[in-house]
């Protein structure tokens, strides 16, 4: 008895005597009279009617303040009110007349939560990046960042269901480590207590190794960090990525399971966030384009490829951040590039039985110049071998005694990859610069806000 009366006072002040509802949800109100909370971003008009441009964090609308239907008072707050200031919003929702998927507030009533009194400093025009940056606890508001985060989101979203789907369950892996990952020339340190120096994790990959040998097929997804120098487009020093890892899974699967995860994301992106990619101006034809089986080449044919097409690329170098957007504007398919030179890959790769001198490795580079977005191979799994390359990449054997450990108990052939998430959300979104995919860029040049 008790229960249902709580159950009639929550639908009461919320569903019925408030109307109390999102923007995403005005289409439900249509020809009833609703409320929203959210902030004014951008307003028109003057005396007689006011066009406020409203957002609440579950899209964007507009309401419409008539002085000759509205009580003085309504009229007289429209006017006070200034960009970004916090309201409540009343009033009937109606169909935009032109568009059929938009409606508008027809404001009856209307309170301000907070009224800005400073100008709100980022304003229509054209502001640098640096400015921007600076502001990025502002400018996060604006509707492109607002399209970003919410595909960013589907992408996050969209890869745990994939891999949940497959089989993969998720292990998080440490943050704080004794040991490198990808390259000691990459770490942050710091001072770990009386145990000496720590690092932040480059990756989680050897962790989740060591939990395929309990849970089959495992993934992470969590912030790492790179020192690296790098001051490109593509490069961040604290990002997001995913590991996945499984058991008894080799070269050509592994490449199998990276194709499905992306064309399943960019599936998800294309169906939920139609809205979002038309506010990013993101030519959704190329997206449409990604499905299986994505373009295969050998390293070998790459350098080949890209030295016809000028590049002055070496037969046993990496490919520079150069080559991968020649290389990828070519085609409208992503590129697996597979079979490195051993030397320029992690120590942990397998080589290539048919060629020693390759790794059984492969990277993903995306369409439209975009390049790299994952790294995986399938990992050396003989404890012998292991040793030697740790030794030969002068790493510290006492912190990868463990790693070897799972060598030297029920070894098995395994694979596995990361992505990086800010790289993801870049390319699908068409962005110029990785600094917009992330909420907080961190680069070697910015630590703020
Ligand atoms: O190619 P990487 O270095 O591979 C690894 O870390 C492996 N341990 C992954 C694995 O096999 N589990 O990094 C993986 C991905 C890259 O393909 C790229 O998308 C992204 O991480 N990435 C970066 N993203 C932004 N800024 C950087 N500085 C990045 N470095 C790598
Ligand atoms: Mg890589």
């Amino acid at each position: 008895m008790e229960k249902a009366a709580f159950k009639y006072v929550y639908r009461g002040i919320f569903d019925f005597r408030l109307m109390l509802t999102t923007i995403a949800k005005l289409a439900d109100h249509v020809g009833k009279e609703a409320t929203i909370r959210g902030w004014m971003f951008n307003k028109r008009g003057s005396g007689k009617i006011y066009f406020l441009q409203l957002r609440d964090g579950s899209g964007s609308t507009q309401g419409i303040v008539e002085a000759s239907s509205v009580d003085p008072q309504v009229m007289a707050i429209a006017e006070k009110l200034t960009a970004e200031s916090s309201v409540k919003v009343t009033g009937k929702i109606t169909q935009h007349p032109k568009y059929p998927d938009s409606y508008e507030i027809q404001v009856t009533g209307l309170e301000i939560v907070h009224l800005c009194k400073d100008e709100y400093p980022i304003s229509k025009k054209d502001h640098g990046p640096d400015f921007l940056m600076d502001n990025r606890h502002l400018w996060l508001r604006s509707q492109r960042q607002w399209a970003i985060q919410r595909v960013r989101n589907t992408i996050i979203n969209a890869t745990y269901e994939y891999l949940n789907t497959e089989g993969f369950i998720k292990i998080d892996a440490p943050i704080l480590t004794p040991n490198a990952c990808e390259g000691t020339t990459e770490l942050f340190g710091i001072d770990y207590f009386d145990l000496g120096k720590a690092y932040l994790s480059q990756s989680g990959q050897l962790y989740i190794e060591a939990a395929i040998f309990s849970v089959g097929r495992c993934f992470d997804f969590g912030p790492v960090f790179r020192a690296e120098k790098s001051k490109t487009r593509r490069h961040l020093t604290e990002f997001w990525m995913m590991d996945a890892e499984a058991a008894f899974v080799e070269h050509d699967e592994n490449i199998k399971i990276q194709e499905g995860l992306v064309c399943h994301i960019v599936k998800c992106v294309l169906e939920k966030n139609a809205k979002e990619l038309k506010i990013l101006e993101r030519d959704v034809e190329p997206l449409k384009k990604i499905v299986p089986p994505f373009i295969r080449k050998t390293h070998a044919e790459v350098v080949k490829e890209l030295r016809e097409m000028g590049s002055d690329i070496k037969e046993n170098h990496d490919l520079g951040g150069d080559d991968e957007t020649m290389l990828t504007k070519k085609y409208d398919k992503p590129i697996f590039v597979e079979k490195y030179p051993s030397e320029v890959k992690a120590f942990y790769m397998k080589r290539d039985p048919k060629d020693p001198s390759r790794a059984l490795c492969a990277d993903l580079l995306a369409p439209e110049g975009y390049g790299e977005i994952i790294g995986g191979s399938q990992r050396e799994d003989d404890y012998d071998v292991l040793l030697n390359r740790i030794k030969e990449h002068k790493l510290p054997l006492s912190e990868f005694q463990w790693y070897l450990d799972l060598r030297k108990y029920g070894s098995v052939p395994h694979s596995g990859f990361g992505y990086g998430l800010e790289r993801l959300v870049t390319w699908i979104c068409g962005l110029d610069h990785v600094r917009e995919s992330i909420p907080f860029a961190r680069t070697i040049l910015r630590l703020t806000p």
